[in-house]
């Protein structure tokens, strides 16, 4: 059975996909950018979708606190909620439907087979063909009762002060973290250049699959989930000062991985018959047969 994801004042995106609409309308592709069609595109996006995509991102930076997150994290990251396999799993993410047009829009997998596809004819490393068709099996939060603005949206640190440079980062004003004594300073609760691995994000779908898959990918393939959406740092370099030299290193890999995600959404659904035979031996070959949610 489908689950339609209605919107509501919790979760005012019609779809989830209006997140990557605006992302694309500030991140457009360098290929296409002179396209007529796009600067069209834009055009209809923001007569249409913006108030709904603001509303989204002022409920994000008013409630995403660190208490929220630490919050969170304890509960998800016992991973106690359900054991399924990856087929299961990307049949359950598919129940996901969102209610812009649940019957014409392409369905959370065909994104992530469009993304590891894309990634795949490039002949780039099979686990990063795997980190394209996971890397938004995160937003199976939403089907366990998480709020939009706790599962997409721009990620970025708490626990310290938000960059000028996050989108709509005039909402901060609404967080009480920005009260704080110690969350309100630039560096908050961490070092100097503490490097990344010490630093809490906003609680999202990054986080979780990130933690979902940490014991069976590569280093820079884990660096992929993590961060692919740190829009503040990977586009606006707005956390520099918490990043380390492995950090920067590893963030080409983000980098790379970023227009892949961005850049790779087709209406035209690639042929899975044909690429089941490959996707389940690269699934055999990285991932164990059950994973726990
Ligand atoms: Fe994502
Ligand atoms: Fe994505």
């Amino acid at each position: 059975m489908k689950e339609v994801i209605r919107s509501d004042q919790q979760n005012p995106l019609s779809s989830l996909d209006q997140w990557e609409d605006d992302l694309l309308a500030r991140y457009p592709d360098p290929k296409t950018i002179n396209q007529e069609k796009d600067t069209e595109e834009f055009r209809n996006y923001e007569s249409s979708e913006k108030a709904s995509v603001k509303e989204f991102y002022r409920l994000q930076h008013i409630n995403q606190t660190f208490d929220f997150v630490s919050r969170k994290r304890a509960d998800y990251l016992k991973f106690d909620q359900m054991e399924m396999s990856v087929w299961e799993a990307f049949d359950f993410l598919n129940k996901l439907v969102d209610d812009s047009d649940p019957d014409t829009d392409l369905d959370q997998f065909q994104h992530l087979l469009q993304t590891s596809e894309a990634i795949r004819l490039q002949g780039h490393p099979d686990w990063m063909v795997l980190v394209g068709l996971f890397h938004d099996m995160g937003k199976v939060l939403c089907l366990f009762g998480e709020p939009q603005w706790a599962v997409v949206g721009d990620s970025y640190p708490v626990g310290c002060a938000f960059s000028d440079r996050i989108v709509f980062s005039e909402f901060f004003a609404k967080n009480p973290d920005v009260h704080h004594p110690l969350y309100s300073t630039k560096y908050g609760i961490y070092e100097p250049n503490c490097g990344l691995d010490k630093v809490i994000m906003t609680w999202g779908h990054d986080e979780y699959v990130y933690h979902l898959l940490k014991d069976y990918l590569p280093e820079e393939g884990l660096y992929m989930l993590r961060y692919h959406s740190f829009y503040p740092q990977h586009r606006e370099n707005a956390y520099d000062h918490l990043m380390n030299s492995h950090d920067k290193e590893m963030f080409k890999w983000v980098n790379l991985f970023n227009p892949f995600d961005l850049y790779s959404k087709s209406p035209v659904p690639p042929n899975w018959k044909e690429l089941k035979p490959y996707y389940e031996n690269l699934v055999a070959k990285y991932l164990p047969a059950k994973l726990r949610f």
